[in-house]
């Protein structure tokens, strides 16, 4: 969601907080602000809508510089995308604050403080903090007590950072529901929301916990816990790399992110597979422990990771072990029957998003023998919060459409579906097979990808169209809704999966020649089936485009078909994925789309 970067330092900041909201971009990028104090000491602020480079552009065109300063990078909840709406927001010039969350009692707290005299030029939540904050300075009170007594009256979840003239040489922040780190630097510090906005000024980093409230200054930093204590928190250097962010010679990130699949693949199984066997003992003994009690796993996620979910669950049911999948926004809210031995397995690229920590929170008291996170950061808050975590490694993932961390958390719970099936009577023979398949993925990934000119050619069927069908059976209906959602995000065309049976109790209405129909057509048991569903699409005029690991022989006219080759069941779900993927990024580019952040979305969620 939205996201946010500080500074305290001896030099001008902005270049600093610039960088950083551009790396923060992909969390959202409606609109872009920032307030330095001036050399004169007062606060200075610019907003601008649209993205980060827009509000560069002006803060390039004035000679402003700041040594300390808060900045912010909005997805709109509260009031739309409008410059007024922009964060820092301020009351009058006393105090200047950004935020990221959503304060859920903001009606009540703006009744108050619009008849306390209060004028509010904006429609968003954030401002009452802002004039609340302006109340308490205003009362005597200093930068720090008055975010405390702020906090107190927040409901809702909420990281944000203050700076105000009247105590001025320090940054207070504090965070409940959204993540916020502190980075340090040698005679200056910093803040985000994330350690991926500060990477080129410093990798030591303090993950600050729920209730925390943190003076920033220049010389230190001085952290108090909910309660009011003062505390010290692990410093922890940070593994990330800077040059992973960088695009490199690809046109967008989603393009570099398909290409980086087959090393990442590669890279989330180093270690972990050695001559036809999973090496168990490096999942850790926690996890291995929590394995071995394991009856039936309850698994929960949001959007492509909550796909990966639904793939994994008929990996695990094919080898005896019950699973649910459900999305966290769903699950979170519903009194769920937890059976005997069950495990909560959460499934996040960013480790963020908020549902997802939601239902992970509420676990706790639901009876489950402990939680896994399957997570490609892993600094993130799930990580930190679950029993066990399963890293996949993908590395930074900045295209909002999530290509590369689908593909490694498969992976990842092809592993875990291993290790399980073991506890259930897995024969070595079998094991070799399974791992086998894994191992010679990176390779098939790779023939797939050769395929990029055939599939950029069939993109020119969909650039004219409205609507898309993907059909799917099995294990491959989740792959279905997992292309659906890449051509829906990036390219704006409606797109919708269905199980390829289901066709005849609604979709075929759809059917004429203007609906192009995809599907993922493995040489499996239910062929033949689905083959006669899409005779149902051809006989209505509908337009086919096949991907098989066979020759398909489907009639004459009316579809387009790409053979795969060479592709293991286990692994197919994998495989079959990637055409999707490269099919979405061509139909986007040939429609002139923002690739890597479509508009009203935002990679990392971390708002309800
Ligand atoms: C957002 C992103 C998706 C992502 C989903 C879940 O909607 O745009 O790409 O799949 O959040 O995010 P997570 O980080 O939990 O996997």
């Amino acid at each position: 969601m939205c996201g946010i970067v500080g500074a305290i330092a001896d030099r001008n900041v902005l270049p600093i907080l610039l960088e950083g909201l551009q790396r923060l971009e992909y969390r959202g990028y409606d609109s872009a602000g920032v307030a330095v104090r001036d050399a004169k000491g007062g606060l200075k602020r610019f907003r601008a809508l649209g993205k980060v480079a827009v509000l560069k552009e002006l803060v390039d065109q004035s000679d402003v510089t700041g040594d300390l300063g808060i900045a912010h990078t909005r997805w709109a909840t509260h009031g739309a995308p409008a410059e007024r709406n922009a964060h820092p927001h301020m009351s009058g010039v006393k105090v200047a604050v950004v935020h990221n969350g959503i304060i859920e009692n903001h009606n009540e707290l703006r009744d108050r403080l619009t008849g306390h005299g209060y004028v509010f030029t904006s429609e968003t939540d954030t401002e009452v903090i802002a004039h609340l904050m302006a109340d308490k300075l205003e009362a005597g009170k200093s930068l720090l007590a008055a975010v405390v007594d702020v906090a107190a009256e927040l409901e809702g979840a909420y990281a944000l950072a203050a700076s105000s003239p009247e105590d001025h040489d320090r940054i207070v922040v504090t965070r409940e529901g959204s993540p916020l780190v502190i980075g340090l630097g040698e005679g200056e510090n910093f803040i985000a929301s994330d350690v991926m906005a500060l990477l080129s000024v410093t990798r030591r980093f303090i993950f600050l916990e729920e209730g925390d409230v943190a003076e920033v200054r220049r010389d230190g930093v001085t952290i108090y816990n909910a309660a009011g204590e003062e505390v010290t928190r692990e410093i922890k250097e940070s593994a990330l790399s800077n040059a992973n962010i960088d695009k490199g010679p690809y046109a967008h990130y989603m393009l570099k992110e398909i290409y980086e699949q087959p090393g990442v693949i590669s890279e989330t199984l180093e270690g972990r597979i050695h001559k036809g066997r999973l090496l168990e003992a490096s999942f850790g003994h926690e996890t291995t422990a929590l394995l071995d009690k394991t009856k039936h796993v309850q698994i929960v996620a949001c959007g492509t990771s909550y796909h990966a979910g639904l793939v994994a669950k008929y990996w695990l049911e094919e080898v005896g072990v019950g699973c649910s999948v459900e999305v966290a926004s769903e699950y979170r809210y519903r009194k769920v029957v937890v059976p005997e031995g069950s495990l909560l397995i959460t499934i996040s690229q960013s480790g963020e998003t908020a549902d997802t920590l939601a239902a992970l929170r509420d676990s706790c008291s639901k009876g489950y023998i402990g939680s896994l996170t399957v997570c490609n950061v892993p600094e993130s808050s799930l990580v930190r919060e679950s029993d066990v975590c399963f890293m996949t490694r993908a590395g930074t993932e900045i295209g909002v459409a999530s290509t590369k961390a689908f593909t490694t958390q498969l992976v990842a719970l092809r592993l875990l579906m291993i290790a399980l099936a073991r506890r259930k009577g897995l024969t070595p023979e079998e094991e070799e097979t399974m791992v086998n398949e894994l191992h010679s993925l990176p390779r098939q990934v790779e023939v797939v990808l050769e395929l990029a000119d055939k599939i950029q050619i069939m993109a020119e069927d969909f650039s004219d169209k409205h609507n898309a069908l993907f059909l799917g059976r099995g294990a491959f209906y989740p792959v279905a809704m997992e292309g659906a959602l890449k051509l829906k995000e990036i390219s704006y065309i409606h797109a919708e999966a269905y199980p390829a049976g289901e066709l005849k109790h609604g979709p075929l209405a759809l059917v004429d020649e203007t609906m192009p129909v995809v599907c993922a057509l493995p040489d499996d048991p239910l062929l033949e089936k689905v083959l006669s569903n899409l005779q149902e699409v051809r006989a209505r005029g509908g337009e086919l485009f096949l991907f098989s690991d066979h020759k398909v022989n489907i009639g004459l006219d009316r579809y387009q078909s790409l053979t795969l080759a060479d592709i293991y069941p286990g692994t197919a779900p994998i495989v079959y994925s990637i055409p999707l993927q490269l099919l979405a990024y061509h139909v986007a580019l040939l429609k002139g789309t923002d690739v890597d952040q479509p508009r009203n979305l935002a990679k990392s969620v971390t708002v309800e």
